[in-house]
């Protein structure tokens, strides 16, 4: 087992050392075991699953909510769920892989447009109804990129997708609960809520355990959903433990608990990227609870992620196919109950990590890496 301080686990809120979420997980393990026992059209769910579906209406403003028993099967069922083989897809070049396996599973017509690039997207949307002026067109975006940290303009793209008869799918996995007011995630901090036509969430980064769901204002895409999403559908229920979990901490998101601890989180990401930059690493994105660092070749990556954890330093090495293939980056995860001098020292464990493989391997500094 490896001891240190820990950039690699995906619990901004920090809500799966929460007593009470613990305390509700106890609750519904005694009442209804940790078995879903069925799909969610049978006999999969409990009445946490209505009052968890309940809890996320408020939160994404839409009023019809469709559980799944994981994040990925959520943007992966939704895509494949509503889109048909004559449909057009849109997709944001570095959407998640649910995303991207969603639309290509669903119909040949998937082009990529390029990175936050809107006008890009336009583009895309003018060649397809230049041609086809009947089928569906989805654009596909996420609220905060997970290995970018950075996040889509999405008044723009929503009345993009009005504009060329599209609709806008908004991937908030990174963002619902750990930013925007009461947690509402990007599209709240946008003043959007209740505007995009669908958003889909995980709960394995702010809610405290696995699954995910898709939100909508129309009823009608929301039974359809439940009935063609095959991750829906085909799939056990998420379990009575997991909706537990996800509804006492959907519950701590909406509360002045969620605004203390959403505060203590941007506060500690702040500190991470202000320290990292102080020592001329290159920190990519804005301000989320992912700070991104490049590290010069896949190498040097590799070798500074060892000896950062002999130095109690534990990260998340990322390369291909999660980011470019020759690439690599570290994707630092802060939670809100990091303690903030805790980020000086990982920005300096990490900038003499860094500076060691690269004299090890005989590369030199550059500016995708430390310069010190
Ligand atoms: C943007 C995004 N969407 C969806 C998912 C899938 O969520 P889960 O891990 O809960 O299945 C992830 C998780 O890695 C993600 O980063």
């Amino acid at each position: 087992m490896v001891v240190g301080i820990s950039f690699s686990t995906q619990d901004y809120l920090g809500l799966s050392r929460e007593p009470s979420v613990r305390e509700a997980v106890a609750a519904a393990l005694a009442e209804y075991g940790p078995h879903a026992g069925s799909s969610p059209v049978l006999t999969g769910h409990t009445p946490l699953s209505a009052a968890l579906a309940a809890e996320l209406s408020e939160l994404t403003g839409m009023e019809h909510v469709v559980l799944f028993p994981t994040g990925w099967g959520a943007g992966f069922g939704a895509i494949t769920g509503l889109m048909r083989r004559q449909d057009h897809i849109v997709l944001d070049e570095r959407a998640h892989s649910c995303l991207s396996h969603g639309a290509h599973a669903a119909t040949r017509n998937v082009t990529t447009a390029t990175h936050l690039d809107h006008e890009s997207v336009r583009e895309r949307l003018a060649a397809i109804r230049k041609g086809d002026a009947d089928n569906a067109v989805l654009v596909v975006t996420e609220g905060v990129y997970s290995m970018d940290s950075d996040t889509p303009r999405l008044r723009e793209l929503q009345e993009l997708c009005l504009e060329f008869d599209a609709t806008l799918l908004v991937d908030v996995a990174h963002d619902l609960g750990a930013l925007g007011p009461g947690g509402s995630g990007q599209v709240g901090a946008q003043g959007l809520l209740g505007e995009i036509d669908l958003v889909m969430g995980s709960f394995s980064k702010c809610f405290a355990t696995n699954g995910g769901f898709v939100a909508t204002r129309s009823r009608e895409m929301a039974e359809y959903l439940s009935i063609y999403a095959s991750s829906h559908f085909f799939s056990s229920a998420l379990s009575p433990l997991q909706a537990a979990a996800a509804l006492q901490s959907a519950r701590i998101i909406r509360s002045a608990e969620g605004d203390r601890r959403r505060a203590d989180l941007a506060q500690v990401s702040d500190r991470l990227r202000h320290s990292l930059a102080a020592r001329h690493l290159s920190v990519l994105g804005e301000r989320s609870a992912i700070i991104p660092v490049e590290t010069g070749s896949v190498a040097v990556a590799r070798l500074a992620w060892s000896l950062a954890e002999r130095r109690g330093l534990i990260l998340a090495l990322i390369e291909f196919p999660a980011v470019p293939l020759g690439s690599a980056r570290f994707r630092m995860q802060v939670m809100c109950d990091h303690r903030l001098e805790d980020m000086d020292t990982a920005a300096a464990v990490l900038d003499e990590s860094l500076t060691e493989a690269r004299s090890l391997l005989r590369e030199p500094a550059d500016a995708s890496g430390s310069a010190s």
